[in-house]
């Protein structure tokens, strides 16, 4: 008896320093803030477990079509994924260094992902980090798995391709 009752007098005294720590603003919320290891490493868990139980869309049979992957590359420049990601011989903007979590390089992503994965990342975005979701910034379905193709293809995309394919009189749609 008298163990549990130490234990919930320690649960108040923890619960009320957490609430004076997180509601008295002595949390940091700065980008600039480091995380422990142990965060990043609990967010990293958290993200993947969540992606992996929600993405279940099967991709559309032209999903490995070029003509898919090059209309998504159209979509990809359009959409301003560039701006945070970069693409073949395009930068990314200087302000997408000052994000955190810093938005990857995707042809790094592109082999760990499946489609389905990459499809209900753009679709819904990541909470609580820079990455949009698509769907609410007004693409549809079919332009979001173009663009997962095209972002799977990444690592094999040249810079010639990317320039060509984004041409607005180049081939595709
Ligand atoms: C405003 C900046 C921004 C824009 C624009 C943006 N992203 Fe992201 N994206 C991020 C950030 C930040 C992350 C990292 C999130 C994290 O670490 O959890 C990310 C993560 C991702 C991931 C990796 C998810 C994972 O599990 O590793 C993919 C794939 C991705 N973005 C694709 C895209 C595509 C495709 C577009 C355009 C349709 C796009 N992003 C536009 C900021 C952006």
């Amino acid at each position: 008896m008298r163990i549990l009752a130490a234990i919930g007098a320690l649960a108040i005294v923890v619960g009320l320093a957490a609430a004076v720590f997180f509601f008295g603003g002595f949390y940091s919320v700065a980008g600039t803030a480091d995380d422990p290891a142990i965060v990043t490493w609990a967010l990293t868990q958290v993200r993947t477990a969540s992606i992996d139980r929600r993405a279940n869309d099967a991709p559309p049979a032209s999903f490995d079509d070029a003509a898919t992957a090059q209309a998504g590359a159209k979509a990809y420049a359009a959409l301003g994924c560039a701006n945070c990601h970069g693409a073949p011989g395009v930068k990314w903007q200087k302000f997408s260094e000052g994000l955190h979590p810093d938005p990857p390089d995707l042809k790094d992503v592109a082999g760990e992902l499946s489609p389905a994965q990459l499809f209900w990342v753009i679709k819904n975005g990541i909470n609580m980090t820079g990455m949009p979701s698509f769907e609410q910034a007004g693409a549809n379905d079919e332009q979001i798995w173009s663009v997962a193709a095209f972002v799977k293809k990444l690592p094999s995309v040249s810079e010639a391709d990317y320039k060509a394919w984004t041409a607005s009189s180049g081939p595709g749609k």
